[in-house]
């Protein structure tokens, strides 16, 4: 893109402060910058000026869950289910490990953090062990797509590179990058990084299935014969992948997608909780959980959104492919941003001061017409580090590993 049609871009957009220092930069520099101006989507800015109204809500009523003690009923049917998929290839596996991060603090990607005491474990490690299981129960290779971002992408690669993918088999890890998006103060001004660079953020975990094939991973998912999608967060080092029980139970009810959720520790608890928005699968945020729906009861008068999300679903691939055509909603959250000050210095906020744009994988779920709640136990599955220190943090985690009888 040249120049004069950046300038018309932005001028468009009302963003022609990204220009300030054009005139200083190098040429190549000034190219860096056209280019990003060209790749940007602009439009998302907009969105600030009815940030109130962007996602409005249909009416929530309670979904049912599959509890522990109707999954285990059945443990041995839909186990030996999962691991028939699994052994014929179907089942694939994302680790979403694009985020930045921020509340814990550190510059590095995730999951590279350490949280051994006594010796290494970093959580990427602990993610590998828990798939190898599964690998050696069904005598199998299970295929892991690996999201990073912009931001983490070589960190990442070569930490699996130089940690020998922690004895997992690197012909079957992939790694793709999801896309970014500009990062705006509180007006929708987009914030500059550098002279020749805006700020940008990864924008966000709903838009992996569309990077995957940006990048040409769909297509040899559907060469391979994969038909399932085991997507999940990096940050839950207990988490258990490509679960033939789960994936067993998902087809064997004949579900869209499977949804693992564990029983909430408090109403207010800060997870999404499983629920029916206008007779369709959803989740409504924690944020959004008024005290009516804290106080509401089922039929058999127990809380009736008493499930929360663990981000991790097990999706259909052919599903995707209809979702990806559709528009996720928008998401502004609040986060630090790097940025230059009006001397052009660079400065690390301290405290939120400004707004990211992400779309969210929660809302894909909606998009399908079932849904099955996927009950485990939550201390066995189950402990996301966000923190250093409280709750969801690299302490409360540690000691789930502990109970579970993993050294760290
Ligand atoms: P979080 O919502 O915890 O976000 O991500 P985060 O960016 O990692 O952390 P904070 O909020 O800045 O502290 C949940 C999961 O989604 C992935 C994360 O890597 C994690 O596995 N994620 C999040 C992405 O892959 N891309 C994104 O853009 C955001």
């Amino acid at each position: 893109m040249g120049y004069q049609e950046a300038y018309n871009k932005l001028e468009k957009y009302g963003q022609l402060h990204v220009l300030r220092y054009y005139e200083d930069l190098s040429g190549y520099e000034k190219e860096a910058l056209l280019e990003q101006i060209e790749n940007t989507d602009f439009e998302v800015l907009k969105q600030c000026e009815n940030k109130a109204e962007l996602n409005p809500r249909g009416k929530i009523t309670p979904i049912e869950v599959m509890q522990l003690a109707q999954n285990d009923a059945k443990r041995e049917e839909y186990t030996k289910i999962g691991l028939d998929a699994i052994k014929a290839g179907k089942v694939g596996a994302v680790l979403l490990a694009g985020g930045m991060g921020t509340r814990l603090g550190s510059d590095e990607p995730k999951g590279v953090y350490n949280i051994g005491l006594t010796k290494d474990v970093f959580i990427f490690q602990r993610l590998i062990e828990n798939l190898m299981d599964v690998v050696r129960q069904a005598d199998a290779w299970i295929p892991l797509y690996v999201m990073t971002s912009d931001k983490n992408h070589a960190t990442t690669t070569d930490f699996f590179r130089e940690k020998e993918y922690f004895g997992y088999n690197p012909d079957y890890v992939t790694f793709f990058m999801q896309d970014m998006a500009p990062a705006s103060d509180y007006n929708g001004k987009v914030y500059m990084e550098e002279k020749y660079k805006m700020s940008t953020s990864p924008n966000g975990n709903g838009g992996w299935f569309l990077s995957m094939m940006k990048w040409g991973v769909v297509d040899k998912i559907k060469a391979a014969g994969v038909e399932w999608l085991n997507v999940f967060a990096v940050d839950n080092v207990l988490q258990r992948i490509a679960d033939p029980c789960f994936v067993g139970a998902t087809i064997a009810t004949d579900s869209a997608v499977g949804a693992k959720v564990v029983k909430k520790n408090a109403p207010d608890e800060k997870v999404g909780a499983m629920c029916l928005e206008d007779g369709r699968p959803s989740i409504v945020e924690y944020y959004e959980m008024t005290q009516e729906l804290m106080d509401a009861k089922d039929a058999k008068g127990e809380p009736a959104y008493n499930f929360g999300v663990i981000l991790n679903y097990l999706f259909r691939e052919k599903d995707l492919e209809e979702i990806a055509a559709k528009k996720l909603p928008l998401h502004i959250v609040e986060k630090k941003i790097p940025y230059l000050d009006e001397e052009g210095r660079p400065v690390k906020p301290e405290s939120p001061n400004g707004y990211k744009f992400e779309q969210l994988v929660l809302d894909m779920i909606h998009e399908l017409d079932s849904c099955l709640p996927y009950e485990v136990v939550r201390n066995y599955e189950f402990a996301p580090i966000k923190n250093k220190t409280g709750i969801d943090s690299v302490e409360s985690a540690r000691a789930l590993c502990k109970e579970n009888g993993i050294e760290l």
